[in-house]
């Protein structure tokens, strides 16, 4: 469960997020949908303690981001597709992100495979596709088997078999009792994987 509580978030003079509320449930995909600028990536950060609110709260499972003893085993994110190192490949960033939070190799491997980037995955990340980056991402946000996963506009870069097989990943998530929050722009793409909708305007 995600639970976000009469959030407010300015940088400076700008409104992000204006008294925001809203929960994300377990076992559903929950959209979140708004223009460009309307504050879906900073309430995502807010989420997960990359930005702090001005007020309000924003917690997982009930408890803060920051509280969570080994976050990636319970939340997972895929906010940025190319906020990886590009000197790592994609298995020694898994392996970092792994050994981090006591998640056990194997998973690694598991997450590769899962993700379709196994026979790229000792090349540096420089050398990635915008579409490699973001199945690295989605691998990094599943590798520790989390109850919560966000992710923000995570099919810009997949091919068309891409967003089938990530629309299926999203359902299959749901279905396994996991709280789903991803953000996207498209409402008819919103329509064909999102079981519940969170509509933003200017915050
Ligand atoms: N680091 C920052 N510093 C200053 N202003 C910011 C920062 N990040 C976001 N903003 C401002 O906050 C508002 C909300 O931005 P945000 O990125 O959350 O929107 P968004 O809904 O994710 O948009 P998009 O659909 O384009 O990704 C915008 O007015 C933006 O200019
Ligand atoms: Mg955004």
């Amino acid at each position: 469960m995600i639970s976000v509580e009469d959030v407010t978030k300015y940088y400076g003079e700008t409104m992000a997020v204006d008294h925001l509320s809203f929960q994300a449930k377990p076992g559903l995909v929950t959209g979140f949908l708004g223009p460009n600028g309307s504050g879906k990536s900073t309430t995502m950060r807010v989420i997960l303690d990359l930005d702090q609110a001005n007020s309000g709260r924003a917690t997982i499972n009930g408890a803060h981001y920051r509280d969570l003893r080994f976050p990636l085993r319970e939340v997972g994110a895929l906010l940025d597709a190319n906020a990886v190192s590009p000197k790592f490949t994609a298995r020694t960033h898994l392996r970092a992100l792994a050994a981090s939070n006591q998640i056990p190799l194997s998973r690694v491997d598991e997450m590769l495979e899962f993700t379709g980037i196994t026979s790229i995955a000792t090349k540096k990340i420089a050398d990635y596709s915008l579409g490699m980056r973001q199945r690295l991402g989605i691998a990094a946000a599943l590798l520790g088997d989390p109850g919560v996963v966000l992710f923000d506009e995570p099919v810009n870069g997949l091919d068309p078999e891409g967003i089938r097989w990530f629309r299926g990943c999203l359902r299959s998530m749901a279905d396994e009792g996991r709280t789903v929050l991803i953000s996207l722009h498209l409402i008819n793409e919103l329509a064909q994987c999102a079981d519940e909708v969170v509509v933003i305007g200017k915050g």
